[in-house]
């Protein structure tokens, strides 16, 4: 089949190449010229395990090409894929401001029927809004065009999208319309060959169910977070309550850890945007408000400890920080807990040497902008986890990577002036650690 998708990002590329994968030709069309400049010079653009083999194979094979291109994008694909971002406007609201662009340059542009895609994480009613937009398109050209609009939300993951996709638990597609779902049956049919987990339904509860399945796994978290902190007021222990709970089926092990707060691109803004279509339905969420409050304040808690410890007034203290994506696996520094720890550390005078395996670069551009040219000059990038530690007070872990499972103890009591760790994943044995003599300070745990 011949395939746009439109934005080249997290899940516009990841959609792209494993839909070339399946020998579908697909074209991935972007407004940022330098991303497509990298893809086309054989480069990646986003670190995500599996993705840079899968676009240079699909490229060299002539299945996947990158453009700017919009007309020759629009040309191409009978099935059109916007995957464009979704940012939060101010009141909280999805922004549909890309969307809405990428509709009306396919409206301006087609010249044959289009099966368009939203793909992208979209209000309730988003669907009617780009069958609108492509439609006044239409007229003002004078034509009439025959057209279809589905829904497709994406449900990949952060650091296993091509696993995600290659193997999903579930396709939810929207339609209204027999064209539209035959194709897109035919489209993923290569991707649930084992077990049909295509879910076909209308067009408002696809779009709905997204919000829903990031709002549920969001609750989890903030749930979880904030017994952690009464698990410490009552001296229980949140790990152990976490696998007692976990046990029953009706809850589950999964999505269940306490942590220093979730961020990323989605979480955060689908919260915010699932509370603001309540409000705007007349129906404000109360769940939604908390679940944000709960994690803004939970972004904190590593820094409330460190404050516990040593006081508001932290100049002439050096924090070694470990992990700075939102997650592992990704060098996605959108609304990670990374940024609000370093600034309220810098902010109390501290400096900060800090590692990521892979996000260091990002980082450092986010953070420029957080914390501007004077402030940033306290934060040093580290080539190594071991390298961040030398000259360090104590460590700070916020992004739990596999690298930091198993540290060697020793080296981290021997380096460390204060022989202190505060870990925001409960990465470790609280007994192990101390065992080495190093004071450790997790989450909800004695
Ligand atoms: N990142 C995730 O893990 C994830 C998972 C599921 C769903 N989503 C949703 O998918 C959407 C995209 O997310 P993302 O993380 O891939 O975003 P992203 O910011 O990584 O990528 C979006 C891309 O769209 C491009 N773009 C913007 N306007 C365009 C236009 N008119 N034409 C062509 N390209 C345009 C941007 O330049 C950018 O490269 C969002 O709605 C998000 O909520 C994201």
């Amino acid at each position: 089949m011949k395939v746009t998708v439109i934005g080249t990002g997290y899940v516009g590329l990841v959609t792209g190449a494993c839909l070339s994968e399946m020998g579908n030709h697909v074209v991935c069309l972007d407004v940022d010229a330098r991303k497509i400049e990298i893809l086309n010079t054989g480069g990646i653009p986003i670190h995500e395990p599996g993705l840079q083999e899968l676009v240079q194979r699909n490229a060299s094979a002539g299945r996947l090409e990158f453009t700017t291109d919009i007309a020759r994008a629009v040309a191409h694909g009978t099935l059109q894929f916007i995957a464009v971002g979704t940012p939060p406007d101010e009141d909280g609201s999805a922004d549909l401001q890309y969307v809405t662009a990428a509709a009306r340059n396919i409206g301006r542009l087609m010249t044959d029927h289009k099966v368009i895609v939203d793909k992208s994480t979209v209000p309730v009613g988003t669907a009617d809004r780009v069958r609108a937009a492509v439609a006044e398109e239409l007229a003002k050209r004078g034509v009439e065009l025959a057209f279809s609009v589905a829904s497709n939300p994406e449900f990949l993951k952060e650091g296993a999208a091509v696993e995600d996709f290659l193997k999903p638990d579930r396709i939810i597609i929207g339609t209204e319309d027999e064209r539209a779902t035959l194709l897109l049956r035919a489209l993923y049919s290569p991707f649930v060959r084992n077990h049909d987990r295509l879910l076909v339904m209308d067009i408002r509860s696809a779009e709905f169910s997204k919000y829903a399945a990031n709002a549920m796994l969001a609750t989890r978290i903030s749930f979880m977070n904030e017994l952690s902190r009464l698990a410490e007021a009552v001296g229980a222990d949140i790990e152990q309550v976490r696998v007692g709970i976990g046990s029953d089926p009706r809850i589950g092990t999964h999505f269940l850890y306490p942590g220093a707060g979730y961020g990323g691109s989605c979480f955060p803004k689908d919260v915010k945007a699932l509370a603001r279509s309540s409000a705007e339905a007349g129906l404000p969420s109360k769940m939604m408000a908390a679940v944000e409050a709960v994690n803004e304040e939970q972004k904190l808690v590593l820094v409330k400890k460190i404050v516990a410890q040593y006081g508001e007034d932290l100049h002439g203290k050096t924090f070694a920080v470990w992990g700075l994506a939102f997650k592992p696996n990704t060098d996605d520094m959108r609304e990670a807990p990374s940024r609000v720890v370093i600034a309220e550390l810098v902010r109390r005078g501290a400096r900060v040497q800090a590692y990521d395996p892979v996000a260091a670069a990002e980082a450092k551009r986010v953070l420029a902008l957080d914390l501007g040219p004077d402030a940033l000059s306290a934060v040093h990038f580290a080539p190594s986890a071991p390298a961040a530690l030398a000259g360090a007070d104590a460590l700070v872990i916020v992004t739990e990577w596999k690298e930091f499972r198993t540290p060697d103890f020793d080296v981290l009591a021997a380096t460390l002036a204060d022989k202190r760790v505060f870990d925001g994943r409960n990465l470790y044995d609280p007994a192990l650690v101390r065992g080495f003599g190093l004071a450790y300070h997790s989450i909800g745990r004695r």
